[in-house]
């Protein structure tokens, strides 16, 4: 039974919560990897800001280099390509596994990071950055290893998703529901990368990449945002029975023209039918409707931002990448160290 010392790069809205959770969880954390979970640093550009949680001041650095070199795992959750691309590589170079959210990093640097963690034998997770607290990441890894992927419709991108459903709800402007979603939290300051599709166009590739089996350049990814959405299109698309949303796509296709066969991606509006299991995505909420040869059509939905949301999958990761360093420890089915009584409850409720 030892410790395993955590690095985190970032302390904004999911670095926070993940240290919190890593602060206030320990003893249950412990159980589940079977070693300590000890958080030696945040590393930040201000040590000195106003944090929405509250943190020991110490654990506070501004010198990530410095900080990654004494960590076990390393989670990165700075955002943007640089400094995390090179911290991400010291990290893996020095033996860490690491832990991101960070999708247009992964997206635009992936193959380089991911070669570099094969080549060291560690690990790079990262569950978070595709759909916040969705599970999306190791069921396409992983559980639909064994299938073949056809297609996946993906609402990637809560911001748009927001106002487009209210657009759709209350015949809002596009303009007031960006205003509506600026006021309560979801859209960034600048949210360009969110309306212009940017942000669901990394999602895509890495979606893409994963149930394809192949390296997909983010510039190959058609991207089409929902600027041009007008309220009078909204309606009419309200009338023939579809609402609007805007997808990620990923298929297996074969050009028309030459009859290869590949596989493509792309973010644009599209009208899905009222009655698709995607049209009941409302609000800042995110799916992934996976269709695979054997296993049929799959949804995966859920929070799809948020920091304590995100910090969710963050910390699954870390929980999966610790019970690696610890010979002997939990494996599937093996985490019962939980002393829970199972209760014999005799009124059962049938509405939930
Ligand atoms: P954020 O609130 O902007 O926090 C970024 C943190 O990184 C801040 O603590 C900042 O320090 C620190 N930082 C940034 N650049 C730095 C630098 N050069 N050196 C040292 N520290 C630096 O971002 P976030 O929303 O938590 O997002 C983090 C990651 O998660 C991103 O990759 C994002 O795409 C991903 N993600 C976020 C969400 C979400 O809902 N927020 C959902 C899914 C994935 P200061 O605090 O001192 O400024
Ligand atoms: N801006 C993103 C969204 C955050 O609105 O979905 C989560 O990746």
């Amino acid at each position: 039974y030892r410790s395993l010392r955590v690095a985190l790069l970032g302390g904004g809205s999911v670095g926070a919560q993940v240290a919190r959770l890593l602060l206030e969880e320990q003893e249950e954390l412990a159980l589940r990897v079977g070693a300590k979970l000890e958080l030696i640093g945040i590393a930040v550009r201000d040590v000195n800001a106003e944090r929405t949680v509250d943190l020991p001041r110490e654990l506070f650095t501004t010198d990530a280099e410095s900080l990654i070199l004494g960590a076990d795992v390393v989670i990165e959750l700075m955002g943007g390509i640089e400094p995390a691309r090179t911290l991400i590589l010291q990290a893996l170079g020095s033996g860490a596994d690491v832990v991101t959210a960070n999708k247009a990093l992964i997206a635009t640097h992936g193959p380089e990071l991911f070669a570099l963690a094969e080549q060291v034998g560690a690990q790079l997770n990262y569950e978070a950055a595709v759909g916040g607290a969705i599970p999306i990441i190791r069921p396409l890894r992983d559980s639909l290893a064994g299938d073949t992927v056809l297609r996946i419709l993906g609402i990637v991108n809560g911001t748009t998703n927001f106002i487009l459903d209210q657009m759709d709800s209350t015949g809002a402007t596009l303009e007031d529901a960006l205003a509506t979603a600026t006021a309560l939290g979801y859209a960034e300051a600048d949210p360009t990368a969110d309306i212009g599709g940017y942000d669901a166009a990394q999602k895509a590739a890495i979606l893409a990449g994963l149930a394809f089996h192949t390296s997909v350049p983010i510039d190959s990814v058609y991207r089409e945002g929902i600027t041009g959405i007008t309220a009078e299109q909204i309606a009419s698309a309200q009338k023939a029975g579809y609402v609007v949303k805007l997808l990620a796509v990923c298929e297996r296709v074969t050009d028309p023209a030459t009859g290869v066969e590949g596989v493509s991606a792309r973010v644009h509006p599209a009208m899905v039918p009222r009655d698709h299991p995607l049209a009941a995505v409302r609000g800042a909420n995110n799916a992934v409707f996976v269709e695979a040869e054997s296993a049929g059509s799959l949804m995966f939905y859920g929070a799809g931002a948020g920091g304590v949301e995100t910090a969710s999958a963050v910390l699954g990761d870390l929980v999966s990448l610790g019970r690696r360093h610890v010979a002997g420890g939990p494996g599937l089915g093996e985490s019962t160290h939980s002393e829970l009584p199972i209760l014999d409850i005799s009124s059962v409720s049938t509405r939930y």
